[in-house]
Order: structure tokens, then sequence, then C-alpha cells
């Protein structure tokens, strides 16, 4: 069957590159002939379509999706509450029950004749996208996220730019930190995995770097710190991942998961600092950089491969494919089925010659 018309939409933590996807795939569907129309804040747009000016939806043209490619965030919205196969019902008694709404997502594009969904986002997003496929509509995914973690795909847009400021940031506290001779713990996101901070330790000239892979003993770190002022270095700079443990402990929670929401994760880096603080007796400061890598415009990278990512999805629409994911094999695109990608996760291999690189030059990741 052809396609007439298709709906775009971005979920989960907003990256920068998203708005690239969404003009490029825009203006591939126009030129097959294809009316494209962008839902609102995940499937809010279609769930609570009175909340919404526009009814939920917007009608993406030309005009519509000129001069974003270069602007972070989404211009359709996003959110990473809500997941419509496990949604908050909230019960008279004060409960919540999870349920499964995604027959009503089946049930909008079939009354709105949408014969297609590109839907860009996270493992969350993806998994969503594969059980709405196997529900019967096309579906095509585009890998989002600053984390890299997602599986089948070389990268994912976000990540760049995300270890590009974070580098930047790591650059501005060497001087700061030399400066007073202090000791900076540097909290950086990346959930499960470790990879912003690793790509950004490393580019940054960290002197430790803890990841979630490779859960950490911090008199090894202490000691490292140690040996600095010993060589006469006073100042050491420690990344550690939001995900990061150390060796038998728990990961720092700042809020638990709850019905629809995954569990929030931070504050490992402050203690961290107090910890290493305590060991080594020096002044120390800590800096989460948060959601603050998560901003700006994508870099050049996450931009063009933003805009091939989104064309390639209209490619894959148009050549009769569904249940497939986007993905990066540099230095090309291919696609790759969504069940192979849904529900995994892409942690930071401990053989992988980035991590080996940061150890033959002697940064410490506390083991
Ligand atoms: O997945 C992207 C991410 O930025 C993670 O690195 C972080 O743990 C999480 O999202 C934060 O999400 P929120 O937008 O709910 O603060």
């Amino acid at each position: 069957m052809g396609i007439k018309r298709i709906a775009i939409n971005t979920g989960g933590g907003d990256a920068p590159g998203l708005n690239a996807v969404i003009r490029a795939a825009t203006l591939a569907a126009i030129n097959h002939g294809w009316e494209c129309y962008g839902l609102r804040d995940g499937f809010n747009g279609i769930f609570f379509p009175e909340r919404y000016e526009d009814g939920g939806s917007v009608r993406l043209t030309r005009d519509r999706v000129r001069g974003i490619a270069h602007l972070g965030g989404t211009i359709l919205g996003t959110t990473n509450r809500g997941n419509p196969l496990k949604y908050p019902l909230h019960m008279p008694d004060g409960t919540v029950k999870e349920i499964d709404r995604s027959d009503e997502i089946i049930e909008y594009f079939a009354k709105k004749q949408i014969d297609a969904l590109i839907s860009i986002g996270g493992d969350g997003s993806l998994t969503i996208a594969h059980a709405l496929a196997k529900k019967g509509l096309r579906v095509v995914g585009v890998p989002k996220t600053i984390d890299n973690d997602l599986d089948k795909t070389f990268t994912t847009f976000g990540f760049d730019t995300a270890v590009a400021f974070a580098t930047e940031c790591l650059d501005r506290l060497h001087t700061t930190a030399e400066s007073h001779q202090r000791l900076m713990v540097v909290e950086m996101m990346g959930r499960y995995a470790g990879w912003i901070a690793l790509h950004s330790g490393i580019s940054g000239g960290a002197h430790a770097i803890l990841l979630p892979e490779i859960p950490f003993d911090l008199d090894i770190v202490a000691e490292k710190i140690r040996q600095r002022d010993e060589y006469g270095r006073g100042y050491s700079l420690v990344v550690v991942a939001e995900g990061a443990r150390v060796i038998d402990g728990q990961l720092s929670v700042l809020a638990a998961a709850e019905v629809g929401q995954a569990e929030r994760l931070g504050g490992i880096g402050e203690q961290v600092a107090r910890a290493l603080s305590k060991k080594t007796g020096k002044d120390t400061r800590t800096v989460v950089l948060g959601h603050l890598v998560r901003g700006g415009s994508p870099t050049s990278f996450d931009r063009l491969a933003a805009l091939r990512f989104g064309a390639a999805a209209v490619r894959a629409l148009a050549d009769g494919q569904s249940n497939v994911m986007v993905s990066l094999a540099h230095p090309n695109v291919q696609y790759v089925p969504l069940e192979q990608v849904a529900g995994r996760m892409k942690a930071v291999p401990l053989d992988s010659d980035t991590l080996m690189t940061g150890r033959d030059m002697g940064i410490s990741f506390g083991d």
C-alpha cells in the first residue's frame, strides 16, 4: 500500500539534533508527495488533543521546518513520562495502575489516515515503536540519545554535542582547579553507561574517570591524587558518571522509578567529593554538568548524522520497510530490526581502545 501521509514524533529526553531529523524527514517526505505531521510531546498530542491549540499535531511544511536544523531541543516537544505501554492511571483510592494505551495510538493513525510513523527516541521510545509495529503500524525508528547507550548503531546523535560541551567544561575547570590547587569532581549524565564521562574525560584531560562499567575503589583514586601532589601537580580533576558506584555500593538515585517513569540518577559526584576530600585533605569542589550537556546547537557531526537519519527513515518507508531502526554503520547508514534494539543497552566495552587509551595515559579508573 502506498503512503500518502506520515507522522513524526520525538520521545524521551531531548538531544541536540532532533530538529535536524525532523527537517530532513519532512523535506524528504514532501519530495515523495507525502503529507507530514508532527505529534506533540511524544504521544501526548494523541492522548490529550484538548491541551493543544493545534489539536495535538502540527502539519510539517517546508516553511515550518525552515531554519531549525541548528537548533537544540525539539520543535514538537517531548516527554519522558507516561510511556503508552505502561501508562500511569491514577485510581480513586490513590494508587497508580499501569495500563497499555498503545491501541489508542493505532486507532488514531487509522482515523486520521496516517500511514506510517517515524519515531525518534532512545531505548524507551524504540521499545514503544517496536510494540506499535507488532500491532501493524508502519514504523521506522531513529536513534537519539546524548548517552550513546543504544545498541546496533555506531553512535546516536546528541552524543558528540554532549561530549564536546563537557570537554570544554573540563578545559575551563583545569585552570581554576590549578590556580587554587584544588580537587574538582565533575558529575556527568549518561544513565547506566559511561560514554559521556569516558570520552569527555579523556579528551578533557581528567586524572580519574569513574564509570558505571567499572565499580571503583576510592582509596585507589585518593592514591592517584596524592601521587599527583607528590609530583608537584597539586590539583586534580575527577570525572564521575552519574551511574557510577563504589565496589559493592549502590547507585545514587535522586528519585525512585514511578509507574511510567524511570528512576533519576544523581548525587554520586558530591559523595565522591566528600570522601576524597576526607581521604586526601584537599580543598574540593563538585560541579554537576547535568542538563547543560543536553542543550545547545548540535555539532556538525550530530547535525549531519541527524539529517542523514531523517532522510534515511523516509527512504526506508518508501522502500516498504517497517519495524526497523536507522543506524550508523560508519561510514554509511543501514537498517536494523527494532527487535534487536528494543530493551537493550550498550555499555562501554571493557576492552575498548578508548578505555585502554585512558589507562595507557595513566588515568585512574579506580580499579
Ligand atoms: O537519557 C538522557 C538523560 O539525559 C540521562 O543522561 C539522564 O539520566 C536523564 O536523561 C535525565 O532525565 P530528565 O530529563 O528526566 O532529568
